[in-house]
């Protein structure tokens, strides 16, 4: 008799009750793909493929459809499900962007989740647009994340000081406007700004070694407070150690990691591809074994598999 595997949204709920959390690795080039799922079945890791907008704009993710069909060649459902990460209304150019369109090409086409990112949006604006998402992809079975507060880092410009920006809390989640949004979007997980940054992606900057961030647990513990749904964890490189594995334990349950197996890929892809694909391995199974221990994580997200 076969049994039907558990939708993302079960599993996701599962890590938020057993406090742990599901990795999400950003693919900007498709040939990293393999290597992640190989890298997640071998440390017996249930974590997230993904793929967001900007990564087909400015570096060879290809795009929704290239990146669905590479999945569906490299994917081992036991350890794995499909995300579509930020698509933003307004992007990191401040220009608008078709982003229904995109989230609905995906969710038709058989991805696992999707990522509204309307954060560079009023909060009335924002909780609009996501509404809207909410309903176009819970009508297809399809989970939704959304974003609010500011998580910094994919703009091009110059970043205020991070100590100074941490001190002030400037652009964290109020709890209490994450209680109206989640209340009145049905979103399904919240990604929350309590210090973390994303890894620059401008060509200028994009080679840079990222800061090491903290996190505000108070504010996190606050958040879980008044939100209830599984919280998400962006610019997941860098953060220091023991912030990520006390932000687990306080309700982080899915971290978005994309320049920790980014930037060894790119420095060989050129002159050794072979041991480009052998760098994202190593980075992702280093991700996964050393920063976030979390191998092993299948018996308790995916039992049976
Ligand atoms: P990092 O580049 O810091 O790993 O951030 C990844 C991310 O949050 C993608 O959504």
């Amino acid at each position: 008799m076969s049994t039907v595997p558990p939708t993302i949204h079960e599993i996701m709920l599962r890590a938020q009750a057993a406090h742990t959390a599901i990795p999400g690795f950003n693919i900007p080039y498709l040939p990293m793909m393999e290597p992640v799922a190989r890298a997640l079945r071998d440390t017996r890791c249930f974590g997230l493929v993904m793929v967001a907008r900007l990564e087909w704009e400015k570096f060879a993710a290809g795009g929704v459809k290239p990146i669905y069909e590479t999945y569906q060649q490299v994917k081992d459902e036991r350890f794995s499900r499909l995300h579509l990460d930020h698509v933003p209304v307004i992007d990191e150019d401040n220009l608008l962007v078709d982003y229904e369109a995109i989230l609905a090409e995906a969710a038709t086409l058989g991805y696992d989740s999707i990522m509204i990112d309307g954060s560079r949006l009023s909060l009335d604006d924002n909780i609009a647009a996501t509404r809207r998402i909410v309903d176009m992809a819970h009508g297809r079975g399809v989970a939704v994340e959304a974003e609010l507060g500011a998580v910094m880092g994919h703009e091009s410009g110059p970043m205020p000081p991070y100590e100074e920006l941490f001190a002030s809390g400037k652009g964290f989640t109020d709890p209490d406007e994450a209680r109206r949004f989640v209340a009145e979007t049905g979103v399904d997980w919240l990604s929350v700004a309590i210090g973390s940054v994303h890894g620059a992606i401008s060509a200028t900057a994009r080679r840079e070694k990222k800061l090491e961030a903290r996190l505000s647990i108070e504010r996190l513990d606050a958040l879980r407070e008044t939100t209830g749904v599984p919280l998400v964890l962006h610019g997941g490189t860098g953060v220091k150690k023991e912030c990520v594995l006390e932000s687990v334990r306080h309700g982080i349950a899915k971290i978005n990691i994309a320049t920790a197996i980014r930037q060894p890929y790119e420095a060989l892809m050129d002159a050794d591809p072979e041991g480009a694909l052998q760098a994202v391995y190593e980075a992702t199974v280093a991700v996964v074994r050393d920063d976030l221990e979390l191998m092993n994580s299948v018996d308790i997200l995916n039992p049976g598999a």
